[in-house]
């Protein structure tokens, strides 16, 4: 597998395939490679001539050291993965500073507004850094489509106002949360969990479904006095936030209005470990 870590050799390479006429699909990650990633990659192998997988953990988009610090950072099985797909898939691994150079500072980002609900409200500065760190990546690769996924839907919506409103020519395409056997939503952060919190970690998909059978039949706040019972003795989990949005404008719902989508948005902790996962209620 061809692998990058300066940003203008892939530039040349990306830039020469371009000119051939290939078509170019790019998922940026921050490592730790899993089957959501994986169903990324696949996405964009069906779409595009060669893909680009980034691998790069952020720090801007941190607001918390120990998260950071404790990012699962696995290089080495990461490429093996993607070594085991079919199709012309190609790393960039790039450092701190030949992304940032001597200031690794967010920009400001505003995105009418989809910033200031959940995780936005919740993780001070998280999509200034997410903003700070896709401009740099899409000007630096190029793509014509970009892959997110649905898990982190809010960044998902985010990340189309941002293409939208920087005039950034690249197509972005949401795709489907992938679970594990158990319902818990993928994520890199799944590695820092114990058995016992992995197992106990699917009663937060649990929770969402049994929203999902009930949001036609009860109000908004009564779903989330649910939730936050379901949740208030539980010997592991520590509910964050439940929130019913609707799933354009990321506004919390107060109540149901025909004709608009609603979404279950939730963060929850197990022990450090902070976990998110929404769910689709229509
Ligand atoms: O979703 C992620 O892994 C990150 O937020 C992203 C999009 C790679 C930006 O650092």
């Amino acid at each position: 597998m061809v692998i990058y870590t300066d940003k203008q050799l892939l530039q040349s390479f990306v830039r020469r395939e371009k000119k051939k006429g290939k078509q170019l699909g790019f998922v940026p990650t921050m490592g730790a490679l899993h089957r959501g990633h994986m169903s990324l990659v696949e996405m964009g192998l069906s779409e595009n001539d060669f893909v680009v997988v980034s691998i790069f953990v952020n720090p801007t988009q941190f607001d918390n050291q120990q998260d950071l610090d404790k990012y699962p950072r696995i290089h080495k099985q990461d490429q093996e993965l993607l070594e085991s797909l079919e199709g012309e898939v190609i790393l960039y691994i790039p450092d701190a500073q030949s992304i940032y150079g001597e200031s690794i500072k967010a920009r400001r980002f505003t995105y009418d507004g989809l910033e200031h609900q959940m995780e936005g409200a919740h993780r001070k500065g998280h999509f200034d850094g997410v903003g700070t760190i896709l401009t740099l990546l899409f000007d630096i690769v190029e793509p014509d489509r970009a892959y997110f996924g649905e898990k982190d839907f809010q960044q998902l919506q985010i990340v189309k106002k941002l293409v939208e409103k920087h005039h950034i020519s690249v197509e972005i395409i949401g795709c489907p949360i992938v679970r594990e056997a158990n319902g818990l939503a993928m994520s890199s952060r799944n590695r820092r969990l114990s058995k016992k919190e992995f197992e106990e970690a699917a009663f937060i998909y649990k929770v969402l479904m049994e929203v999902r059978t009930r949001f036609s039949s009860e109000s908004i706040s009564n779903l989330k006095k649910f939730v936050e019972e379901r949740f208030l003795h539980h010997e592991l989990l520590k509910l964050e936030y439940f929130e019913i949005a609707n799933e354009k404008t990321l506004v919390p719902a107060v109540r149901k209005r025909k004709h608009n989508r609603y979404r279950g948005f939730i963060a929850v902790h197990s022990g450090s470990i902070r976990l998110i996962d929404n769910v689709a209620l229509y």
